[in-house]
């Protein structure tokens, strides 16, 4: 059983954005699946999650960039987290055989893809939208409001927990 499914809760009505969502959703649900079979499977399936999340995490950094954020913004700075930790994790199974780490990420990923998409994605769409930013051209049709951004495209800047972190009551 899948830790996360996608579902009209995660769309956040940026079509490009909820495309590698969706996608994200399926490779988590293929890693948990993968790995229940062997630990091989499931490595090898949460490697191609990884390679995603670089090019999910890196596409939504590029577009913080181009659209008024500061590079050490909140929004990137937990993606460089998340990813950190998620190449931690691999790096454990794949050279010192240690699966422990992988079979916990996994559901916690879920958990914490669910707050992300529907607190800082939310929060950059919402952004880009504002803007009338086209992501294949780089066109932006009403100037942000500001510049060097450090936020996550609301007011105020609150991050989600990470990973393996309890959630604030
Ligand atoms: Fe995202
Ligand atoms: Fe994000």
């Amino acid at each position: 059983m899948p830790s996360l499914t996608w579902s009209d809760e995660l769309v956040l009505a940026h079509p490009q954005m909820d495309a590698t969502h969706e996608e994200f959703v399926a490779l988590l649900g293929a890693a948990e699946t993968a790995l229940a079979e062997s630990r091989e499977a499931g490595l090898a399936a949460y490697e191609v999650l990884v390679e995603h999340t670089v090019a999910h995490f890196g596409q939504e950094d590029r577009w913080m960039t181009a659209t008024g954020f500061a590079p050490e913004n909140c929004h990137s700075f937990q993606h460089a987290q998340v990813l950190g930790l998620m190449h931690e994790v691999a790096r454990l199974a794949r050279e010192q055989a240690d699966f422990g780490p992988l079979g916990r990420v996994l559901p916690e990923l879920g958990a914490w893809f669910r707050m992300h998409a529907q607190s800082m994605d939310a929060a950059l769409a919402s952004h880009l939208d504002q803007i009338g930013y086209d992501p294949a051209t780089g066109h932006i049709a009403r100037a942000p409001a500001a510049q060097g951004m450090t936020g996550c495209g609301g007011s105020s800047c609150s991050p989600s927990p990470q990973p393996g972190e309890p959630a604030e009551a």
